[in-house]
């Protein structure tokens, strides 16, 4: 049988800043002896992403401490993985759909609860910043593929080849063993998820993908939807997730999470749950990914993920610090 092990954050964010209690306590889900929770106490304003995209984070605080808004902070943060050709899991770069397409996925979410989302969108390099046009510019919130790269055009937007040599490859080989069949591949998930708390203390939240690598022609996961792929609700906090979006999407996650953290939880268990919540109508399957982070009004943050070596990234006046979160190993 298998075994799962949470392994989960550890210690102190940086040093000046106060550590994370240590008290013993079991994971109710896997029985295994665990920290009781990382209750960070960040300083407000503060920005945190899914996975070690330090540069994002940077762009992010260069924002917040100039005095920008969340919203801006997390748009222009996100944007930095959008445009790094390197990582194929997110915006110009990432991996195509099995027919060879990149189609892209993004939302954002500001302190009002306005919100905009595109779907499928193709040959845009930036899909948050149509996602923003959506939100201010239109009555709409979401808009999909011909729909919103139309949109895109009348708003000024680039058309651009996102299909790199590098992905254009893969996706070739990828081709020859795989009878182009979709999979559920838990390697190409590393979304980005933004969240940000300003001067004023208002959040905004921010969430971009290529999606999963080779997926079938139209197929969108959880990163546009808002409620599954990203939440804020300015009263409460806010979440974003990363991995499998159609295991998000199953639990409305990030919409969980911050009902969780408004029913008294903390990030950080709030995180703890929505992923449990995910593994227990899951229990046949093997290896499947999902994180979500957190950060509730006060400036505390959480995460968890079933993914060994799972960080997100944190930054506060105090520095930038790539956190370690729960992770899951076989046995
Ligand atoms: N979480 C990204 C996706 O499943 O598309």
């Amino acid at each position: 049988m298998q075994r799962r092990k949470f392994l989960k954050n550890s210690g102190a964010l940086t040093a000046g800043m106060l550590t994370t209690p240590i008290i013993a306590a079991t994971d109710t889900y896997t029985n295994n002896p665990k920290p009781r929770t990382n209750v960070s106490k960040a300083t407000i304003p503060i920005a945190i992403c899914t996975w070690d995209f330090g540069n994002a984070t940077a762009k992010a605080w260069e924002v917040l401490s100039l005095g920008g808004s969340s919203l801006d902070a997390v748009h222009q943060g996100v944007m930095v993985e959008e445009n790094n050709l390197d990582n194929q899991t997110v915006g110009n770069g990432g991996r195509p759909d099995r027919d060879g397409n990149v189609t892209l996925d993004a939302c954002i979410m500001d302190k009002d609860a306005n919100c905009g989302a595109v779907l499928a969108i193709q040959n845009i390099a930036n899909p948050i910043s149509v996602a923003r046009k959506v939100m201010e510019e239109t009555p709409h919130v979401m808009l999909v593929g011909k729909g919103a790269e139309q949109f895109a055009y009348e708003q000024g937007f680039e058309k651009t080849n996102l299909l790199t040599e590098k992905s254009k490859k893969e996706w070739e080989e990828w081709k020859k063993t795989s009878q182009y069949k979709p999979i559920i591949n838990i390697e190409n998930h590393d979304t980005i998820g933004m969240l940000a708390i300003d001067k004023n203390g208002d959040i905004a939240g921010a969430c971009t993908t290529s999606g999963m690598a080779y997926k079938m022609a139209g197929r969108v996961g959880d990163s546009p939807i808002i409620g599954a792929g990203l939440f804020v609700d300015n009263e409460v906090g806010g979440a974003t997730a990363t991995g499998v979006g159609e295991e998000v999407v199953r639990t409305v996650g990030s919409f969980l999470i911050v009902e969780l953290m408004r029913q008294g939880k903390s990030p950080q268990e709030a995180c703890e749950e929505g992923v449990k919540r995910i593994i227990a109508k899951n229990k046949d399957k093997q290896d499947f990914q999902i994180g979500f982070i957190a950060i509730n009004k006060q400036g505390e943050t959480g995460a968890y993920c079933i993914h060994p070596g799972f960080t997100y990234r944190t930054y506060t006046d105090e520095g930038h610090v790539n956190n370690p979160s729960g992770s899951y190993l076989k046995s």
